[in-house]
């Protein structure tokens, strides 16, 4: 890697991974093109930015123009209802595909969930090939999503990686963060290697920092994405209880899993 990388779009940018997704990648791009239809604040010189719905399929298609890479990162972050979800996570996802097959774009970098395997118990060590098992209607948009960028990579060649993004914090919050941690640092690593490792067609790998606790395979982002994440959420180990039923079995998702999730955003 020579360390440029082009013209980047990010989509999404004024959430809460978008700020320090653009801020990694600042340094080394040539161009930032911001999407978002919450306003975008403090646009620099080498930026442009694009206030618009990812619904917007032309609008992306214009703002895509020369661009070597999107790091997709708009939609719908939770448990919603699911016509919600199928607009801003799978309509979504298909219009940034899509405009990045017609604009040329090299590469795809399509923030997944780990919520798409959310539903394995907890002492199951999870591998990015296994069978999705989501733990609710967000992750199954997630799977879907995930399935569309397959789907490009296969038959038009549009190079995609799906990070299935751990619990992004600045430092864990909850006892479960012992094993989904995803630090800022690492968040920006994982996305410079999936923009930036050669031979790529599609990979689905879960990015979470190296959390002694965690429950995911990391082998796929070391050995096709070059990344080894640098943090370990066990240094904040000792401000959970050890005792904690998280621990003591049920779905990797924990609170985030199970009717209580799920029901409130179903009808009748
Ligand atoms: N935050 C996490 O811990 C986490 C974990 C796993 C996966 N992810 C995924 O990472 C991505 C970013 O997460 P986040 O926490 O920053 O989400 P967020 O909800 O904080 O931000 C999402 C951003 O996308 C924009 N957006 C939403 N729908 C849009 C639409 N239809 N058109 C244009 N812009 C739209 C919003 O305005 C917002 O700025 C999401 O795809 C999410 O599913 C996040």
């Amino acid at each position: 890697m020579d360390g440029n990388l082009g013209k980047v779009v990010i989509t999404g940018v004024e959430g809460r991974i978008g700020p320090t997704v653009r801020a990694g990648l600042r340094a080394d791009a040539d161009h930032l093109v911001l999407v978002d239809r919450a306003p975008i604040t403090g646009v620099r010189e080498e930026e442009t930015a694009v206030e618009t719905d990812i619904a917007e399929l032309d609008t992306l298609v214009k703002a895509f123009d020369g661009a070597d890479a999107v790091v997709h990162l708009a939609g719908i972050a939770e448990e919603a209802p699911f016509g919600e979800l199928l607009g801003a996570n799978v309509q979504g996802s298909f219009n940034v595909l899509e405009a990045a097959r017609r604009c040329g774009v090299r590469r795809v970098v399509l923030f997944s969930t780990n919520r798409v395997t959310g539903g394995y118990p907890i002492h199951h060590h999870v591998f990015p090939d296994e069978p999705p098992r989501p733990d609710g209607l967000y992750g199954v948009s997630k799977v879907a999503a995930e399935a569309l960028g397959q789907m490009y990579a296969d038959t038009f060649g549009l190079e995609v990686v799906a990070l299935r993004a751990g619990s992004f914090e600045e430092e864990p919050t909850e006892t479960r963060h012992l094993a989904t941690w995803l630090s800022p640092r690492d968040c920006v690593g994982f996305v410079r290697a999936a923009l930036t490792a050669p031979n790529v067609s599609f990979v689905a790998a879960y990015a979470v920092s190296g959390n002694a606790r965690r429950f995911w395979d990391l082998a796929v982002g070391e050995n096709e994405l070059g990344y080894k994440p640098v943090d370990d959420a066990a240094r904040f180990a000792s401000r959970f209880p050890d005792d904690d039923p998280f621990w003591h079995g049920g779905p990797q998702s924990g609170r985030y899993a199970g009717p209580e999730a799920v029901l409130p955003h179903l009808d009748g």
